[in-house]
């Protein structure tokens, strides 16, 4: 099994992650740590919960984490999530109940613990991965890796810049620069991952509360993707992350230099990534560039059946 621990700022395409993780085999959900992104803290946080909820997910514990980036601003995306930044689907109150040590102190833990094999899986905003790498270095050397939802050649909160890295670039900076492996789910994979009609079909005929649920998200997320974007379909970023700690042949990459923009007029929150090795420096980050959409798919459709069982 592959241990991981999924810091998500949920979030539709988050919600889909946590139950991708928590339906199939192959993954041991260490613990879902929560940051501000497309909603505030508390939101994002009470949105884990019911995900934990629904999806009957008892054992994972959630922990709170940072509520504003590093030193920046913060800044939501209402426009896409909703105001409770997982608008759509209407849930319970959840009766699980968030831990009270910090997200930052849980990574610390967990990874110094381990005998090197957990991985990060930071979906939203890095700034709980930035702050656990400077409060104590020595996990730096015990990460086996870190599978990024972020950056790509191209933008789409500004044209330069992904929403999770722009939100907070030093955290980004940080991570990127941190000599940890770290392999990046950016726009030009996670575009490819559309819910296209035909997906949502198959979903929607999942009789189960997480089938159910999903199916939900989707409706929201496709509607606010049209609006914002102009998307025929919506894609489901967060979840490419876990696929690939699945099964990492789900995608293709390629090792490449990504250097994080963090003072740019026009760019700032840009992952610059080499594509030609023209800055001659040492590749950095396992840049995913093609899914294989039916193998990824038909892992989220059996792990939302699984988790009816
Ligand atoms: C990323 O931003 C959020 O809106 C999504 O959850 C995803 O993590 C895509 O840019
Ligand atoms: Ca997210």
């Amino acid at each position: 099994k592959r241990k991981i621990i999924i810091d998500c700022d949920p979030g539709h395409d988050d919600a889909i992650a946590i139950l991708l993780a928590a339906g199939n085999k192959n993954i041991e959900l260490v613990g879902i740590t929560t940051v501000a992104g497309n909603a505030e803290l508390e939101k994002t946080t009470l949105n884990a919960l019911k995900v934990c909820e629904i999806a009957g997910i008892r054992d994972v514990p959630v922990l709170r984490g940072n509520g504003q980036p590093l030193i920046r601003k913060r800044e939501t995306a209402p426009d896409i999530h909703g105001d409770s930044g997982m608008d759509g689907p209407v849930l319970p109150e959840p009766t699980k109940k968030v831990e009270d040590e910090h997200a930052v102190d849980f990574i610390i833990r967990k990874v110094l613990d381990s005998d090197g094999d957990i991985t990060l899986v930071p979906v939203g905003p890095l700034t709980n991965i930035a702050m656990a790498m400077r409060r104590e270095p020595a996990i730096l050397s015990k990460i086996q890796e870190i599978v990024i939802m972020g950056g790509g050649t191209f933008g789409n909160w500004t044209p330069a810049a992904e929403f999770n890295i722009f939100v907070d670039a030093d955290a980004a900076k940080v991570v990127f620069e941190s000599g940890v492996p770290i392999t990046m789910m950016g726009l030009d994979l996670t575009h490819q991952a559309l819910a296209t009609e035909e997906v949502s079909q198959r979903i929607a005929e999942i009789n189960n509360p997480a089938g159910k649920f999903v199916s939900d998200l989707l409706i929201y997320f496709r509607k606010t993707y049209l609006e914002v974007f102009g998307f025929e379909h919506p894609p489901v970023h967060d979840v490419c992350c876990v696929a690939y700690c699945i099964d990492p042949t789900v995608v293709e990459t390629k090792k490449l230099r990504v250097d994080i923009e963090t003072k740019g007029e026009l760019t700032y929150g840009m992952t610059l990534v080499d594509v030609h090795g023209v800055t001659g420096k040492e590749p950095n980050v396992n840049v995913a560039l093609t899914l294989d959409n039916q193998k990824f798919w038909d892992m989220v459709v059996d792990a939302l059946k699984n988790l009816g069982n």
